[in-house]
């Protein structure tokens, strides 16, 4: 049985890679986890998909522009409870590795959430682990326990599918006899579609680029330049394929801080105390944080501090309009492309901002966490503003559904 499942779970993880990129067709257990993932009715009150935080339209992220160009983190079924991050992309996720401590290195890689505790320990796959929390997520879909869950589901009009995705198993979908083995298909069926060619396509403008199919304009290839070089975005960032992908996912998977100052409108600072102890005076630990929770990592919690998880970069300026806001790292203070690689540029050049300085032009707000800065890639990277413009314009060749001419 459990090896079973691992079967299942492999074939679904090599979809991506081993399916080209004209064919969208699901397979049942992938149908399965799309209707999953769409389901307004698994929530309490019900309204609340997966899809209100993670939508295609906006590269499944945040599909909220008003949302995004404040405080960016998304309201969950009970309309006035905020989680305290921005919704990363669901697609691209579930190349992540299982969570990990690289001795050599002596770096942690790996895992899903922004802080990497869903770790994929559980049933071997980050994104299949992190489908569970947010059902019952008071911020998030607000379900009782499993067993609400797995009562909706049960009475879903897509329920006979998991006798289809799961044809070995004598009742797959079964509340009472067997409520973990059904929460853990749950999860491996919203896993397998999160894992699905329809949110890993590979059809960016660059991926034409790579076959040979398409061709950057002047600036777009100069952005490339600068991003592989001077900018050293491409050592976080890679532009290549990887040890996860045959296709550059544009994340490492490791972790770091910016120095991302607080994004003061995020409304998360004036939740009720028993979500939000610390009232204005959050801050948000990262990765430090979550090492804190394992008794085999505590020691380094102190060192991991204010570190995020590297996102990926494909999608990242896709939107469903053009005057469509975008927020921008794990609190959406960054609303704007160029003021991000602003950011990375001039970080340790411009002053603090004091007064009425403005920031992004003449200084910048202190870091949200100002240990284990990272020095070595940022900071200080002598770009124009024309190579700026470049590198932007690179980044906007990595969003899907791009058309090739023939
Ligand atoms: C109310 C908004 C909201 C809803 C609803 C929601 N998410 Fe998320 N999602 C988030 C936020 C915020 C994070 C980051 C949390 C963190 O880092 O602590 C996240 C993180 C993720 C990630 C991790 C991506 C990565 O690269 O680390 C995946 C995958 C994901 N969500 C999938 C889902 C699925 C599947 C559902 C439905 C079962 C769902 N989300 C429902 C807001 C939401
Ligand atoms: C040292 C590693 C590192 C380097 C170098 C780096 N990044 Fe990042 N990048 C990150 C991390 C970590 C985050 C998330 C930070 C946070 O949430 O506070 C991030 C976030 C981003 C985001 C926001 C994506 C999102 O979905 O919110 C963009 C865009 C981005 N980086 C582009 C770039 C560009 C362009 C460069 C080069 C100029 C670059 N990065 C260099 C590690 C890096």
């Amino acid at each position: 049985m459990k090896l079973k499942r691992i079967c299942i779970l492999l074939l679904a993880l090599s979809l991506p890679a081993a399916a080209t990129a004209w064919t969208a067709e699901l397979n049942t257990l992938e149908r399965l986890g799309r209707h999953l993932f769409f389901d307004q009715r698994l929530s309490n009150p019900s309204g609340m998909s997966c899809a209100e935080c993670h939508a295609p339209e906006a590269g499944w992220t945040g599909p909220k522009s008003d949302l995004n160009r404040g405080g960016a983190v998304y309201p969950g079924a009970i309309s006035t409870r905020f989680s305290n991050r921005k919704p990363p992309s669901a697609a691209y996720a579930t190349f992540s590795p299982v969570f990990h401590f690289r001795k050599s290195e002596k770096i942690f890689a790996g895992g899903n959430f922004w802080d990497g505790r869903a770790t994929g320990e559980e049933i071997g796959n980050p994104a299949a682990d992190q489908a569970k929390a947010p059902f019952i997520n008071p911020l998030e879909h607000n379900l009782r326990d499993a067993r609400a869950l797995c009562d909706l589901v049960a009475s879903a009009p897509y329920s006979p599918l998991f006798q289809q995705a799961f044809p070995s198993v004598p009742q797959p979908l079964d509340c009472r006899g067997d409520l973990s083995g059904t929460i853990d298909r749950i999860a491996l069926a919203i896993g397998a579609f999160e894992a699905s060619e329809e949110l890993n396509p590979f059809t960016s403008k660059y991926d034409y680029y790579l076959r040979g199919q398409a061709r950057l304009t002047p600036l777009e290839e100069k952005g490339l330049e600068l991003f592989n070089g001077k900018g050293k975005c491409a050592q976080c960032h890679p532009s290549d394929a990887g040890p996860y992908s045959r296709q550059p996912l544009f994340t490492d998977f490791t972790y770091d801080n910016l120095g991302t100052p607080r994004n003061p409108q995020n409304p998360f600072y004036t939740q009720q105390r028993r979500f939000n102890l610390e009232g204005k005076k959050f801050i948000d630990p990262g990765l430090g944080g979550f090492l804190r929770t394992r008794s085999e990592y505590r020691s380094q919690a102190g060192a991991n501090l204010g570190k995020h998880k590297v996102p990926t970069l494909r999608n990242v300026d896709l939107r469903p309009a053009p005057d469509f806001v975008k927020a921008f790292t794990h609190n959406g203070y960054f609303k704007d492309l160029k003021e991000l690689v602003h950011f990375y540029n001039t970080r340790d050049t411009l002053p603090r901002c004091r007064g009425k300085a403005l920031p992004g032009r003449d200084c910048w707000p202190a870091p949200e966490v100002a240990r284990n800065l990272n020095r070595d890639e940022m900071g200080n990277l002598g770009l124009t503003d024309e190579e700026e413009e470049a590198i932007v314009a690179f980044m906007k060749t990595l969003s899907d559904g791009y058309r090739p001419e023939r």
